[in-house]
């Protein structure tokens, strides 16, 4: 059986430009909520990703009709939707797959699926969305593995208090809501831009919402949701991973399609630790150059605005060659530390307890064989692979290619030696 793996070797300082594509986290809900849609819906701005031929897929299964008019523009009309069941290979590849529940739901009073996978970072329940489901007038029925969600008479708005500020619960309410009967408000609702392009995005299309970006959201209920076009914003953890790798490497490097405003306490970290940062607001780009040794410092993860648990591991990589001793606490997903066993094996000094992490500094890491746990661990792993002395070789790199699009083009531009390569397993 043959494997992908990438294979790197340090190549000095990462120069040049690069250019973010749309963003990931944006474009699955979206896409999700062209079901919603009974009129054609553009959407330009899609990234090249693994998880978003899966959503293709999905929506395909569905009964929606897609078509891509360039490599990163799609049209989807969902007007003929056959069925309300996304099969478990699907959901099992792909845990973001759950928020189509919401739009079918919102539209045909019945979604039916089995458990999600996806991401192997802790116990990832969803009872959050099962939650504001049931509180809309859905009632759920969990038969092992089996999740059927139906609301007989139609969905009713409701006020709804989530817990935690969940991401996908938030969007997945936003997208029910937006087709039941009167008004719905979200409180301690997600606040990531994310959350406010899906708004944006339902707004075009008919949809009534008020307050994305803050934590309560208040949705009025339509009759109908029609087509639109509209553009993905830039993926602010892709652009955050170039930002940290070319400060690592002690490059410098122009970020384009990057808005700063999305990732503030990365750029407020990088500038503690010593990188220089510049940014160009009206043209969304961002200057990063970093030419001495960065200094240690001190992270918690926590939801946005807060520092974004999504960037993590890459922060982590940077300050295992960074000067004196870092803590980073991980606040938002349990089970988050996978790779530290692996930056480890490229020999860094890292201690964990339960959520904390304490990292010292080392003057170098060495090539090794790792393997990319999951999507930000892999990247966190590349970083390294672009410092360590000798070859790094990074197995499952499926992990990585599910959130960054053309990363071996765009590293080996800025000048990395980096190639992926097929073997015999
Ligand atoms: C989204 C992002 C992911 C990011 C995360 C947090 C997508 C496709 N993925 O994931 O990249 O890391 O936000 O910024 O947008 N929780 C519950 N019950 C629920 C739902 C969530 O307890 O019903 C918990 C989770 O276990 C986790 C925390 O809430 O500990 C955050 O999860 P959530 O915000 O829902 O993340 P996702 O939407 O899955």
């Amino acid at each position: 059986m043959q494997k992908d793996i990438l294979v790197m070797n340090s190549n000095g300082p990462l120069k040049g430009e690069v250019k973010i594509d749309g963003a990931k986290n944006s474009a699955l809900p979206i896409l999700a909520a062209c079901v919603l849609g009974t009129e054609e819906i553009i959407l330009d701005g899609v990234p090249e990703l693994k998880d978003v031929e899966i959503m293709v897929e999905v929506l395909k299964h569905l009964g929606s009709k897609i078509e891509y008019l360039s490599k990163n523009t799609l049209r989807i009309d969902s007007s003929g939707i056959t069925t309300c069941e996304t099969p478990y290979e699907l959901m099992d590849k792909m845990r973001a797959s759950f928020v189509v529940m919401g739009p079918l739901l919102s539209r045909f009073s019945k979604a039916y699926t089995k458990a999600p996978g996806g991401c192997n970072i802790g116990a990832r329940p969803i009872d959050l969305h099962l939650k504001g489901f049931n509180a809309l007038g859905a009632e759920s029925k969990i038969d092992y593995d089996e999740i059927a969600i139906e609301a007989k008479d139609g969905l009713v708005g409701n006020e709804i208090y989530l817990d935690f500020p969940s991401v996908g619960a938030t969007q997945n309410i936003m997208m029910a809501a937006s087709l039941a009967k009167g008004e719905t408000v979200i409180e301690n609702a997600a606040k990531e831009p994310e959350i406010v392009d899906l708004a944006s995005f339902l707004s075009k299309m008919g949809a009534k919402i008020k307050g994305a970006g803050t934590s309560t959201i208040t949705i009025e209920g339509v009759e109908k949701l029609t087509g639109t076009r509209h553009t993905i914003i830039p993926d602010r953890i892709e652009a955050a991973t170039y930002m940290l790798a070319a400060a690592m490497t002690g490059g410098e490097v122009k970020i384009t399609n990057v808005i700063g405003s999305h990732i503030r306490p990365v750029i407020a970290k990088l500038i503690e630790i010593g990188a220089e940062v510049m940014e160009n607001e009206e043209e969304d780009i961002i200057f990063i150059k970093a030419d001495k040794k960065l200094k240690s410092t001190n992270i918690q993860t926590l939801p946005y605005p807060g520092f974004p648990t999504d960037v993590q591991a890459q922060f982590m990589a940077l300050l295992t060659v960074s000067d004196g001793e870092s803590r980073i606490q991980e606040t938002v997903f349990e089970n988050r530390f996978m790779h530290v066993a692996e930056l480890s094996k490229m020999g860094a000094v890292i201690a964990t307890s339960g959520n904390r992490a304490t990292i010292a500094g080392v003057n170098k890491l060495h090539g090794a064989d790792v393997r990319a746990t999951d999507l930000r661990a892999g990247a966190a792993l590349v970083m390294a692979g672009l410092v360590a002395e000798g070859e790094t070789k990074i197995s499952d790199i499926y992990h990585i290619e599910r959130g960054y699009s053309n990363l071996v083009e765009k590293l080996s531009k800025l000048g990395a030696k980096i190639k992926k390569i097929s073997v015999e397993v």
